[in-house]
């Protein structure tokens, strides 16, 4: 299944997200982690030193190899310059798994060791003001879109997205990618701000958001968290001193992160399993082709000077049961 952690900046979105993923590593599950946060910061939160964390490959920088690989033999996209972040797989493209070896990992994907297990590590690579804001060919969260949006992804496998609730992923439809979105937000106006707007673009989709409180200490701070946002508030998290320790250099064992944050990281898995459960991979086609051939009219067809409402594949559902060209 496909996660993302959003929220306001510094709210704490790669704290939780690299928690989420270390419980899910301890777990034995199969996990993808991407950052795609404009603060690229998931690697040391999961542990990378410096160096290490400097060393990963950018997806950004490796888009033309992933959309080579991607389109395969679909005839319907002639070239990886038509090829745009929003452009669908069709027959004759090729899918991504979670458990597998394929160019795309080789060349965008490192494993992090963790307590119990190895993840995946992918990262969009370091913004430039150039790709804020703007719907651009270019824009660094484009690899990921492409990634998802070809990933054939089943239960007890994950996807754990670390990212921006920027205008960007409003435009290209890569909010809607998730089977379930968790807004992280301090007791505060600023904090749940971010969740109303959220909310607003999430309804129109179909879009499960829940909320995870952050920095919660206390009662009121749990009253303030439900008066703003209702039954939208999933668990709260309080101040961590594992996590704090981490911040020293100084990780102790995954296994003595506070009681208190295990149970709230098992409680993110099970509302995540649950709505994996929903997932209908026809719907899920449909909205990616819809945000295509939205791009495609705004600023797609002119950028590439192809008409590529012509990329879409009418009877392509993507699923798991899709077997894609290898
Ligand atoms: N529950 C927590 N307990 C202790 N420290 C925390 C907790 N949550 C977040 N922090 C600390 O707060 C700071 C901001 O958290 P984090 O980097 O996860 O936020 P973010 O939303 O990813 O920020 P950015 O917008 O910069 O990417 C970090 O120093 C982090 O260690
Ligand atoms: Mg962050």
């Amino acid at each position: 299944m496909k996660i993302a952690f959003v929220g306001k900046g510094g709210s704490g979105k790669t704290t939780l997200s690299s928690l989420f993923i270390r419980h899910l590593a301890a777990a034995g599950a199969p996990v993808v982690a991407i950052d795609a946060d404009i603060n690229q910061h998931l690697g040391p939160a999961l542990g990378l030193d410096e160096a290490d964390a400097a060393a990963l490959p950018a997806m950004g920088e490796r888009l033309a190899l992933i959309k080579d690989y991607l389109r395969g033999s679909n005839p319907r996209i002639a070239s990886a310059e038509t090829m745009i972040k929003t452009t669908p797989p069709g027959e004759g493209s090729r899918l991504l798994r979670v458990c597998e070896d394929n160019p795309v990992y080789d060349a965008c994907a490192r494993p992090v060791e963790l307590d119990g297990g190895a993840v995946r590590l992918m990262v969009t690579g370091p913004f430039t003001d150039a790709d804020l804001g703007v719907a651009c060919y270019h824009s660094k969260t484009g690899a990921v879109e492409l990634c998802l949006n070809h990933l054939v992804d089943g239960p007890e496998e994950y996807v754990v997205v670390d990212m921006t609730a920027g205008s960007d992923s409003f435009a290209s439809g890569m909010f809607t990618r998730f089977d379930i979105t968790f807004l992280v937000a301090e007791p505060t106006r600023r904090g749940v701000s971010v969740y109303r707007q959220y909310k607003e673009y999430a309804s129109d989709y179909g879009v499960t958001l829940k909320v995870v409180g952050n920095k919660v200490h206390g009662q009121d701070d749990l009253d303030f968290l439900r008066a703003e946002v209702g039954d939208d508030l999933l668990v709260t998290v309080g101040h961590s001193d594992w996590v704090r320790a981490l911040e020293k250099g100084r990780p102790p064992r995954f296994e003595f992160l506070e009681d208190a944050n295990h149970r709230a990281l098992r409680r993110l898995r099970t509302a995540a399993d649950a709505t994996y459960e929903l997932r209908d991979w026809e719907h899920y086609t449909r909205q990616m082709v819809h945000f295509h051939l939205k791009n495609a009219q705004t600023w797609g067809n002119e950028r590439t000077g192809a008409d590529l409402a012509a990329q879409v594949d009418p009877s392509f559902v993507l699923g798991e049961g899709v077997t894609a060209a290898v």
